[in-house]
């Protein structure tokens, strides 16, 4: 697998100009937010949007050297800023202690400030924003944000009547992860001035990255080796429902799966219980299934950089849907 900093490469000092523009931008009133806004800075993530965005902007600039500019940094800033805040929030609603191998907001400064701080992070993100005059941009970007609530929303609602279809999971995950990834990497083509078809193009294939990076972090919840940096099982502990074990569900007699959906709400009291179901989705070729749905994403973002001429950015577009389907945290 090619490493995300090989990945990163071709877009180097984008990436170097982004990290710049948001450590200027990105700044508090007052000393207890001024100091969580900086953890919650210094403990970001694996920057995968921003990441599409500086690619898509380098692959799609009709002039060499736009990705460089100031509209790719501020669509690269807002897309990592609402992911930031959304897993500050997430971490609330899943009641989850650890984020990347740190204690989570919450777990440092209860929930209550979590949720001022995930706020926070959006409000001074649209200030931003907004006062960098790029509306085009804003608009885009923000759009993404409604979905991401919907989603959630969803998600809890099916979490707590045990009633998801795969219909309701695919529209669930669309709307929490793969809009936002599909923003990211439409902004990137937007920022540097690209045709709309191209845009389009570019949010079709970040959405089936989206909804393949979806599938794989549901799919690593099942496994405690994959879980580098947040609590493994989190999702069945909560009763959640995800791909590998929808995709042993449906394949089982009402009886059954009766008796499976009574064990999976024992589960957050119970290990037994969740151990359980763990084995089932191993030995029953949930995540098996679960991965193939995951690569058919992937192959349907390859098919459409077809697109594009060949290049490093293209080349680094691929090896991150590559990326995507066999990482591990
Ligand atoms: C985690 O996203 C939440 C999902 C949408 C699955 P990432 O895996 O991109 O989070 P970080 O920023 O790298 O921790
Ligand atoms: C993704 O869902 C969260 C968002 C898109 C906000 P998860 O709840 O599975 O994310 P992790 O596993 O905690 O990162
Ligand atoms: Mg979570
Ligand atoms: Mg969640
Ligand atoms: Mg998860």
């Amino acid at each position: 697998m090619t490493s995300l900093d090989t990945i990163r490469k071709p877009v180097e000092a984008e990436l170097k100009a982004f990290e710049e523009f948001v450590g200027r931008q990105f700044t508090a009133e007052g000393e207890l937010l001024s100091e969580m806004l900086r953890q919650a800075l210094l403990a970001r993530g694996k920057g995968i949007r921003p990441l599409l965005v500086m690619l898509s902007a380098a692959m799609n600039e009709p002039v060499r050297g736009s990705s460089l500019g100031r509209r790719p940094c501020l669509a690269a800033m807002m897309v990592e800023m609402i992911h930031v805040a959304s897993l500050i929030h997430d971490d609330v609603i899943d009641e989850s202690d650890t984020r990347r191998g740190r204690p989570s907001a919450n777990a440092l400064w209860q929930s209550h400030k979590a949720v001022i701080l995930g706020d926070y992070i959006l409000a001074r993100n649209m200030n931003i924003g907004l006062q960098s005059g790029q509306f085009d941009l804003v608009t885009h970007i923000c759009g993404s944000m409604s979905a991401l609530c919907e989603g959630e929303i969803l998600q809890s609602d099916h979490a707590a009547r045990f009633d998801l279809t795969r219909k309701d999971y695919l529209d669930i995950i669309f709307k929490k992860t793969a809009s936002l990834i599909g923003v990211s990497a439409s902004a990137g083509a937007l920022a540097v001035g690209a045709p709309r078809d191209k845009v389009a193009l570019m949010r079709r294939f970040g959405e089936s990255v989206g909804m393949a990076f979806q599938i794989q972090d549901d799919i690593l919840d099942y496994t405690a080796e994959g879980q580098a940096g947040k609590p493994a099982f989190n999702d069945l502990r909560e009763g959640k429902i995800t791909l590998p074990l929808l995709c042993v569900l449906e394949r089982m007699d009402e009886e059954r799966r009766a008796q499976i959906i009574g064990r999976l709400r024992r589960c957050g009291q119970d290990a037994d219980a969740m151990e359980y179901l763990q084995r089932i989705v191993v030995n029953e070729d949930g995540i098996a299934s679960a991965v193939s749905v995951m690569r058919s994403y992937l192959s349907q973002a390859v098919d459409l950089l077809a697109a594009y001429e060949v290049s490093p950015y293209r080349k680094a577009m691929v090896e991150l849907c590559a990326y995507v389907g066999e990482r591990d945290h």
